[in-house]
């Protein structure tokens, strides 16, 4: 049996979550799902990083003992994936007892092998990355992603040896070409990589908050490397008496934004081999959504709450609305304007109408029954491609891609309907065999589209499936023609994407 192991990066909790940080938990449901339609056995991680200065700063500010804070707003987080319904196996907090255990013998590891020296860091510290600048990387004298100057830092602490992980970095790069997706961000990964690597401080001196060193309780784990570690620690306690490790941990595959692609590409490789563990299989490193060129960011103030999208247009719209909107893998820019189009016009339109228009002739000319035909060879081209493209195009994490060819069928269906005109043909006896095997057809396509449409739309598929009185069974194998069973009873569905108010407010 195949297995698949999915991430995402896991959130700080200084704040609560906009729809960036939906974005990226939505993509990884879709591949999530689609994965458990292929029979493969998934796992899906997701969660918060609660252990960052900024964190604790914002605990201060507000007169809360850190913990208290963090698991007051962890709550919020994990409301997160349950508003875009993704079906996560497990939700990391870093403050998790397994996760700080584990931390602490992973970094024991590395300190053992004799990766790890003391040293004195004087730097400049930008918390909103929870990272140590150069000169040349501000812009102005500051951080361009943040906007604000770094904070100087003397301290001595704990360095991890990254300068002798570049030939094995390097040696895993050329051996691995599809180590990093896409291509470009391969490139950006390895170029940097050959371009020489810095030691960094793995460990901050006198913070109050955050992973002790084992040999040095004076100190804490700095925070990205704390991080990082959920990815493999989460599988050594997410469920009691299994060791999920040896299962998972070779198929590890990690969504992230390019705002962290060196932590991700370059870090956590070498600290994994420092500590004798193999590296992920394959990171994806996607695009930021933007609003009027900028990143939605919370320290930008220009963020969207999914909550508020979910309660006007439903979780469903916005996932489509997400992945649709913007190529998987680059920047984009959405607005709320787009939501409500794409909303209106292929929920509403392309699929609710075909649901309402279908389901309402089947009622009409076939009282309630589908009719049983075989399929015609109208639609076997757009089926054959959501058979064979729509997989291949997850496999490549192109979740935009694979919802272009499964809305191809949605269209050749609506396509369908125009040409054969079954209100025509209803009124010709003659016909009435060419008009059941337009019902079935239909009925039928849009069975198809139901069970590709899983993945993307969880509440959705199972509404058409049941107006049609299909099972409601979402493995792959089902996305083949002539399967549908015939109903009896189906009635003229109600519209599934109502129409609604367009938005006052631009975003
Ligand atoms: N805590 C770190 C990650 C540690 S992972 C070991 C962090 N957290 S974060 O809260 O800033 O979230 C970063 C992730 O949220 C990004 O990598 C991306 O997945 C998602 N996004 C946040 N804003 C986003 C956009 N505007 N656009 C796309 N994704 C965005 O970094």
């Amino acid at each position: 049996m195949t297995t698949f192991y999915l991430t995402t990066p896991i959130y700080y909790v200084n704040s609560t979550p906009h729809i960036g940080h939906a974005y990226t938990t939505i993509a990884a449901d879709i591949l999530a799902r689609h994965h458990k339609q292929r029979g493969d056995e998934t796992f899906f991680l997701t969660g918060t990083d609660e252990h960052a200065s900024k964190v604790y700063r914002v605990a201060e500010e507000q007169g809360l003992d850190p913990k208290v804070y963090v698991d007051q707003i962890a709550e919020s987080w994990k409301r997160l994936p349950e508003l875009v319904d993704a079906e996560y196996d497990f939700f990391i907090r870093t403050t998790d007892e397994g996760h700080t255990r584990f931390v602490q013998d992973f970094i024991q590891r590395i300190y053992d092998n004799g990766h790890i020296y003391q040293d004195v860091y004087a730097g400049l510290y930008c918390v909103g990355c929870e990272a140590f600048k150069t000169e040349a990387e501000l812009v102005d004298g500051k951080c361009p992603e943040h906007d604000t100057e770094p904070e100087w830092i003397e301290e001595t602490n704990y360095f991890f040896r990254l300068s002798s992980f570049q030939k094995p970095l390097l040696e895993l790069y050329g051996a691995r070409p599809d180590f990093v997706l896409p291509r470009f961000r391969y490139n950006e990964a390895r170029s940097f990589i050959e371009g020489g690597l810095q030691d960094f401080s793995l460990s901050r001196a006198g913070q109050p908050w955050g992973v002790p060193l084992p040999w040095d309780q004076s100190q804490v784990v700095y925070v990205w490397v704390d991080a990082l570690i959920n990815y493999l620690s989460a599988l050594t306690y997410a469920r009691e008496g299994e060791n999920l490790r040896e299962k998972f941990w070779p198929e590890a595959r990690h969504l992230l934004a390019k705002d962290i692609l060196r932590f991700h590409c370059v870090f956590w490789p070498a600290l994994l081999l420092a500590a004798g563990y193999d590296p992920p299989k394959q990171l994806f490193v996607h695009g930021w959504l933007q609003l009027d060129g900028r990143k939605i960011s919370k320290s930008l103030g220009n963020v969207i709450d999914p909550l508020d999208l979910v309660d006007v247009y439903g979780s469903d719209a916005v996932r489509f609305w997400a992945v649709r909107a913007v190529q998987f893998g680059q920047d984009g820019n959405v607005t709320l304007e787009s939501l409500h189009d794409r909303y209106e016009r292929e929920l509403g339109n392309d699929l609710g109408n075909l649901v309402s228009r279908t389901t309402a002739m089947i009622a009409r000319y076939r009282n309630g029954r589908i009719p049983l035909s075989s399929p015609g060879p109208e639609l076997a081209g757009p089926i054959a491609s959501v058979q064979r493209d729509v997989p291949a195009r997850l496999d490549a994490y192109d979740v935009t891609g694979a919802i272009d060819v499964i809305w191809d069928l949605v269209r050749a269906l609506n396509r369908y309907v125009e040409q054969t005109k079954p209100w025509e043909l209803a009124k010709d006896e003659a016909r009435a065999a060419e008009l059941d095997r337009v019902l079935y057809d239909l009925a039928d396509g849009l069975r198809i589209a139901s069970v590709a449409l899983w993945a993307y739309l969880p509440r959705t598929a199972p509404q058409i499936l049941r107006a049609l009185g299909q099972p409601e069974d979402y493995a792959w194998e089902n996305i083949a023609a002539g399967r549908a069973v015939s109903a009896e009873g189906v009635e003229a569905a109600s519209p599934i994407f109502p129409r609604l108010e367009a938005p006052t407010a631009a975003a």
